[in-house]
This record gives structure tokens, C-alpha cells and sequence, in this order.
């Protein structure tokens, strides 16, 4: 049973003016009803570190894209993944555990970035660029769809996007869809040439860097931890630029106690939750689609198991090619269960 008190205690640290006693009455209600259905459902609840507070509370695990995408690969036991993210993360819970029933509690989660890369737009380009460089190599960020990633060499995370690239045979890379990644990436592997897809987040793109140096210079002392997505400028101003459970690891590791998130606000709020005795100061913003699934949507999910997420089977093929790629080329010894068995 989920205690209002103590949830009150623990989520306002992310957020004092919303939860109060009485919302946390109504979430704790709502906590014990997904509890009992996860149960009667035998599901495991998966959440991108950016989701409410609350659904932390309900999560049988949390991370990045590159632990969710671990994670889910790792689930032999369940029927179903309630995937509490966006659209293309569930998308990938269902390439490397098919076995599975994915549900994503509210269908409008989407992801901007990943929009950015239409598929056929992408074969085009392809086709187009292998004219001219014969022996181009396509790496795709985990943000695309998973027709997007079943036409790439090999998938990406923000956590190994450049161990990916530079472990790439090829020294001509188009990398998509992010252009940012692209540049921090071409910064760092100089010996090949990356050509970007001019995508971005608008989350990340619209961090400027005069906010970090205002945050910096009234609170001097401070780690600046800067998502990969975001732009140079601003990347430049960082102490580390990590992917989101690396900001995570680095606030927990450091002997540092004062850090500033640059990243979606969802991030702040988890570690003022998880690391309670540092400080964390914020320069982020709101990633509309990353907030757009509520304790409601899982409640309902539950109940019905839909909004399932299901793909063509060539698609999902594909995409987990990609995906083993990128085990491959950086982690073998953490290919997923799923995928070291997969054909
Ligand atoms: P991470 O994989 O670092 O969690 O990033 C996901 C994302 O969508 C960032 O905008
Ligand atoms: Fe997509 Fe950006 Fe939102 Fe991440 S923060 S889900 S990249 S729009």
C-alpha cells in the first residue's frame, strides 16, 4: 500500500507547489490499483527518466533509452511492457522483446525529433548519398522510428553514440536525425566524415547558453551536466556531457554537491528525488510529449491492455538488426537475452 505521507515528503522535493497532501492522497489510490493490476496483468512498468514523479513510484524499472532498451530485452517472464515514454521507445521494447504484449498508455507520446526523419525521405537520402560515397555507413539515434532504423547499419544512444560511430568499418557516416549529435559526435571522431539529417529537438535546441552562464555565476561551485542533444554553444559551457542516466551516475559518484541538469526538467526532478542530500539547480524545459502520459493512462492501459504497439514483422526484423549492431560494436556482453538468440 502506497503511503500519502510519504509520497507527500518525497515528491515535493521534485515539485512543492503540486503535490500536496491531498494530490498525493489521490496518487497513493491510484498507485495501489496499478500495483494490483500489474500483478492480475503479470506486466512489468518500464519509465524513460523524464516521465511524472508519480509514475517513478510504479516503475519496476527506469533509465535512458540505451537501460530501457537493455531492460526490455531482458524480460522473459512478463506478458506485457507498459511502456511509460514516447512512441519510438516503446517501438523499440517491441524489436527486442516480441514475445511480448507493449502498451503505451497514451498514443500522442510521441517524439518531434524522431518525426523529423520521415522513412521514405531516408531511403531517398540514402540512395542519393551511396552515389557519391560508396562506402557510406548510416548510424541512427534510438530517437527514429523503427522503419528508420531497420534502413540503418547501426542504432544509437546518446549514452555510446560516438563509441558507435568510431567502431563504424566506414569513414563516411550519415547520421540521423539529430544535427547536434551529429556535430558533437564530428567534434570527437575528426577522422571521419559525418554527414547530419537536420533534425533536432526542440527541447534541447532551444537551451540557450546565456541561461547556463546566469545559473552558473549566481551559484559558482557548480558541475554543469549537458545532454548530447543539445547545441554547441552550449555544450561548450558543460562539465560533462552525458545521456540521462549518466547525469544520474556522475550527481551519485561525484564529490561535488551542487549540479546544474541541462536536459528535459523531468531530470531534475528525478535526481531531487534520488539524491536528496545534493543540490540541483535548473536550465531545462518541458518536453510536452514526454509528460503526456498520466497515472490515468496507465490505470486505463491496464485495464484494457491497449494502446498496443505492434509492428510489420520485416520492420521489427530490421530495426533489431540495428540494434544488435550496436551491442555488438560497444558492449558485446550486454546483448540483451532476446537479441543474442534472435535469427
Ligand atoms: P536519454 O537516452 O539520454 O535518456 O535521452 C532520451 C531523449 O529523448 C532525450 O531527449
Ligand atoms: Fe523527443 Fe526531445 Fe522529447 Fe526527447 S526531449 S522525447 S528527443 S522531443
Amino acid at each position: 500500500m502506497f503511503d500519502p505521507e510519504e509520497l507527500h515528503e518525497k515528491l515535493t522535493r521534485a515539485d512543492p507547489g503540486y503535490y500536496t497532501i491531498d494530490v498525493c492522497r489521490d496518487i497513493a489510490r491510484k498507485l495501489d490499483r496499478i500495483a494490483e493490476l500489474k500483478i492480475e496483468r503479470n506486466a512489468v512498468l518500464l519509465a524513460h527518466n523524464y516521465q511524472r514523479p508519480e509514475i517513478f513510484e510504479v516503475a519496476d524499472f527506469t533509465g535512458d533509452s540505451l537501460g530501457l532498451s537493455l531492460q526490455a530485452g531482458e524480460v522473459t517472464e512478463a506478458d506485457v511492457i507498459i511502456f511509460c515514454g514516447v512512441h519510438f521507445m516503446a517501438e523499440t521494447s517491441k524489436v527486442v522483446s516480441p514475445a511480448c504484449k507493449v502498451i503505451l498508455p497514451n498514443l500522442q507520446a510521441g517524439c518531434s525529433l524522431a518525426d523529423m526523419a520521415d522513412a521514405d525521405d531516408v531511403a531517398e537520402r540514402i540512395d542519393e548519398l551511396r552515389e557519391q560515397y560508396p562506402d557510406l555507413g548510416v548510424v541512427c539515434y534510438v530517437n527514429t522510428t523503427a522503419a528508420v532504423k531497420a534502413m540503418c547499419d547501426a542504432c544509437c544512444t546518446s549514452a555510446n553514440a560516438v563509441d558507435v560511430i568510431r567502431s563504424m568499418p566506414n569513414e563516411t557516416i550519415l547520421y540521423l536525425p539529430d544535427k547536434n549529435m551529429a556535430a558533437y559526435a564530428a567534434k570527437r571522431i575528426p577522422e571521419k566524415k559525418i554527414i547530419p539529417w537536420e533534425g533536432y529537438c526542440y527541447v534541447h535546441h532551444e537551451i540557450e547558453p546565456g541561461e547556463i552562464i546566469r545559473v552558473k555565476n549566481a551559484n559558482p561551485g557548480m558541475k554543469v551536466l549537458v545532454h548530447p542533444e543539445c547545441r554547441d554553444d552550449v555544450i561548450k559551457l558543460a562539465d560533462a556531457a552525458l545521456s540521462t542516466s549518466g547525469m544520474i551516475e556522475y550527481a551519485k559518484q561525484s564529490d561535488f554537491d551542487r549540479f546544474l541538469a541541462v536536459t528535459e526538467c523531468g531530470l531534475s526532478d528525478l535526481l531531487r528525488i534520488q539524491v536528496p542530500n545534493k543540490q540541483f539547480f535548473r536550465a531545462c524545459k518541458i518536453c510536452r510529449f514526454m509528460k503526456m502520459i498520466t497515472l490515468d493512462n496507465v490505470l486505463d492501459s491496464l485495464e484494457k491492455l491497449q494502446p498496443e504497439i505492434t509492428l510489420p514483422e520485416d520492420v521489427r526484423v530490421g530495426a533489431e538488426k540495428a540494434i544488435r549492431r550496436m551491442f555488438e560494436l560497444t558492449s558485446p556482453d550486454l546483448i540483451p537475452a532476446a537479441l543474442k538468440t534472435a535469427v
